[in-house]
């Protein structure tokens, strides 16, 4: 018997949807995608043809369409929520790239908008559909390295955008605290299970097109928890250019009885230690860029959810999560003092 699809609508077309979401659907037969939608004509234009969707260049035009029942969206950060909150309203579910918005009271609008119209929404915290980081979490979920007290985090790039580009400005990108640090923040939750307390961030803004936007390159990011774990990040888009491929990660996870560890320039990348058994390469993983199968999976999660009525795996508070830890991190830095959590009101 065949299933029926999820017609589904792409907004945002450029480095990520272009690159990273509208690929995946080709592989995903649960979804259709019947509508790609860029502010930038040649964009949505270029999109269509690859997929066979309907090009749109005014985002609301796509809403209109009564038979699209989700909305991917690919947009800059500054306008996750507005379009997440209009695409609610016309009763079609989301999902969002993160980081879920750019301050805290634009992420509650959204949690708003998907409590009344009971439609559903979900962040892309991609990381968490990454085979390398899943394998960890089954591995800690075995209780393969005791119970997890820190982790350690680095997620290192030359970031190749032009100076003009949004992802340099505070207010529409939020720097590499907000873009990149949002990951670190949402892997630290998933991995210790427990909730941030405290976050402490010095930052320095190296790259001319930081220094002239007024924003943050990189940063070391450190998170306190309420079951005693530590998080540390470090968050860069100021490395030389070529250096690692497009994102040199690194990550350990450190238990009571082992640790994990997984570096992308390793020959061997994942490695585990566990007191009883010693070191052991669970699994062989070449370097793999997130944008090979990891939205794939994310997308095709989502859409699942759909079908069967499920709640997604990461919940809006999960990403609302994050984002908070990233904004404090940000507050951190810029006032070089630690800052607690939650945050208050009113706090950018
Ligand atoms: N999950 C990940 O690993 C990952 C990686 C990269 C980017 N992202 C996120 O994805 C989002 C997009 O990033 P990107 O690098 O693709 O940015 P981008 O600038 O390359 O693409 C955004 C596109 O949205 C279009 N756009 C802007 N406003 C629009 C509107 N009102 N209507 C229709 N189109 C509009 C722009 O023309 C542009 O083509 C950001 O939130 C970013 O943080 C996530």
């Amino acid at each position: 018997m065949s299933e029926r699809t999820v017609r589904v609508g792409l907004i945002g077309c450029g480095n990520i949807g272009a690159g990273g979401h509208l690929p995946a659907y080709a592989h995903i037969p649960e979804a259709e995608l019947v509508a790609v939608c860029d502010g930038v004509e040649e964009l949505a234009h270029a999109a269509a043809e690859r997929s066979g969707a309907t090009a749109y260049t005014d985002y609301r035009r796509l809403l209109e369409r009564e038979d699209i029942e989700m909305v991917d969206l690919c947009i800059p950060t500054y306008l996750h929520a507005q379009l997440a909150v209009e695409a609610m309203q016309t009763g079609k579910h989301v999902l969002c790239e993160k980081p879920m918005a750019h301050t805290l009271s634009a992420a509650d609008a959204m949690i708003e908008a998907a409590r009344k119209t009971g439609v559903k929404l979900m962040i892309g915290q991609v990381r968490r559909f990454d085979h390398r980081y899943t394998s960890i979490r089954e591995q800690l979920d075995a209780g393969r390295v005791g119970r997890p007290v820190f982790v350690r985090r680095a997620e290192r790039q030359f970031l190749p955008f032009p100076p003009q580009a949004w992802q340099w400005d505070p207010k529409r990108g939020g720097g590499v605290i907000l873009d990149i640090g949002v990951h670190a923040a949402d892997l630290f939750r998933w991995f210790l299970g427990q909730e941030a307390v405290e976050v402490y961030a010095v930052a320095r803004s190296v790259r001319e097109a930081a220094r002239a936007a007024g924003s943050f390159d990189h940063a070391f990011i450190t998170c306190k928890f309420d079951g005693g774990g530590v998080g540390f990040a470090e968050t860069s888009w100021a490395y030389p250019q070529g250096f690692g491929g497009a994102l040199y990660a690194q990550l350990d996870v450190v238990g009571t009885e082992g640790k994990i560890q997984y570096a992308d320039k390793d020959t061997n990348p994942m490695l585990t230690y566990t007191t009883e058994r010693g070191h052991e390469l669970p699994r062989y993983f070449r370097f793999m860029s997130t944008t090979e199968y990891a939205f794939e999976e994310e997308i095709r999660h989502f859409v699942r959810c759909i079908l069967d009525d499920r709640e997604p795996a990461i919940s809006p508070q999960d990403a609302r999560a994050a984002l908070e830890m990233a904004l404090a991190a940000q507050r951190s830095a810029e006032t070089g003092e630690p800052v607690h959590l939650p945050l208050q009101k009113g706090v950018k």
